[in-house]
């Protein structure tokens, strides 16, 4: 295998359906920002084509849960000048590619996703053929763009390894070696599962239908302390080491989420809370979500009553994002044999 010769680029997605919540902050969108400041090239989609692989929002509802990614990730810190910021379903490069990579990935690797099994659950017949789908599109978004790394929460991992799997076996089957890069997964941090605040052992969900579950990116100050205070834990004070939290999941999901608010480690954050009880706890954790969360929400607020402006972004986004995609098409088409008599 010769060393590969792509340049870093990173790309992630985010599917708008619903809103955003701490989970996608932390395991997500503040890796994004955190990407956006060193000096590579970085994109962010807004994936509204996967958006209906599961259910429609209505048409009103898909345009407004696009908007609203947009303006949570612009509200996080991602600047429109320095990333690529745009919907999917505007750059068509995207959903030709997975059309290619379609023929590529096989029946058996797509039978293994466990998304596809969670989220068309018992009646798998009844399923859209989008959804089963979803991965070969997923990786076209990045491969179109011969993205190298792709920061994403660990629930994606899977996902990943089968974008790697689509490269590899369009290379060698269509003998042009290392054309696409094999794109790493980015799951780092304290933060890549961040749980729900009722039960630690599901994951923190827009779709939960407890609302108090989860802390939204559009939930104010107040809110925000609230549903921290009302979390749920166990009756024991922190432990002394983090050992002591394998068997709390609540307790720990909460000392996780305080490390990654504060950018510091779980073990520190034992280290300074030891011995304390939740009923000092939550309040300090309460106070640091806010100071680091509150202003999101206004911040979007405000970005949302100038729904023109968003557009605005997106498109010029889109026209960056095409210029890139573009090339790589056609010389995707090239290898493959594709006429192009125009
Ligand atoms: P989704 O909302 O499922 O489209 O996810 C968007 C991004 O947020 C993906 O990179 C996910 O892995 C990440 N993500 C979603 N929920 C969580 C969570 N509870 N903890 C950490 N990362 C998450
Ligand atoms: N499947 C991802 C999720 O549910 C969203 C997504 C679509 C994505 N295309 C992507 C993430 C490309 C990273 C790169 O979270």
């Amino acid at each position: 295998m010769t060393e590969s010769t792509h340049q870093p680029r990173v790309f992630s997605g985010v599917q708008p359906t619903g809103g955003l919540t701490l989970g996608n902050y932390l395991g997500a969108v503040k890796r994004f920002v955190e990407m956006q400041d060193n000096a590579w090239q970085t994109i962010y989609c807004m994936v509204d084509q996967h958006s209906i692989t599961n259910a429609w929002a209505g048409r009103e509802g898909t345009a407004r849960a696009t908007r609203e990614v947009a303006a949570a990730f612009i509200a996080c810190g991602l600047d429109p000048a320095r990333s690529i910021l745009f919907n999917q379903s505007q750059v068509p490069a995207h959903s030709q590619l997975a059309w290619v990579f379609s023929c590529v990935a096989r029946m058996g690797w797509m039978n293994r996703m466990t998304q596809f099994k969670d989220k068309a659950g018992k009646n798998a017949e009844k399923a859209s053929l989008g959804l089963y789908a979803y991965p070969a599109l997923m990786a076209a978004d990045i491969l179109v763009y011969h993205a190298t790394h792709v920061p994403v929460g660990e629930d994606q991992k899977q996902h990943l390894e089968l974008a790697r799997d689509i490269a590899t076996k369009f290379n060698l089957d269509f003998e042009a070696p290392d054309f696409f890069p094999l794109p790493e997964p980015m799951i780092e941090g304290v933060a890549t599962r961040v749980m729900s605040l009722r039960d630690g052992t599901k994951k923190m969900s827009k779709s939960d239908p407890s609302d108090m579950s989860r802390i939204n990116l559009t939930d104010d100050a107040d809110t925000i302390s609230k549903k921290i205070r009302k979390a749920k834990t166990d009756p024991e004070p922190l432990p002394e080491t983090l050992d002591g939290l394998d068997d709390r999941p609540e307790a720990r999901n909460l000392v996780n989420i305080y490390a990654a608010l504060a950018e510091t480690t779980p073990e520190a954050v034992i280290a300074e809370y030891a011995g304390s009880q939740f009923g000092t706890f939550k309040p300090a954790l309460a106070d640091l979500a806010v100071e680091k969360m509150s202003h999101i929400s206004t911040r979007m607020a405000e970005l949302m009553s100038d729904p023109g402006e968003i557009d605005r972004i997106l498109g010029n986004g889109a026209d960056r994002a095409a210029e890139i995609a573009e090339p790589i098409l056609d010389r995707t088409y090239d290898i493959i044999g594709f006429v192009r008599s125009r």
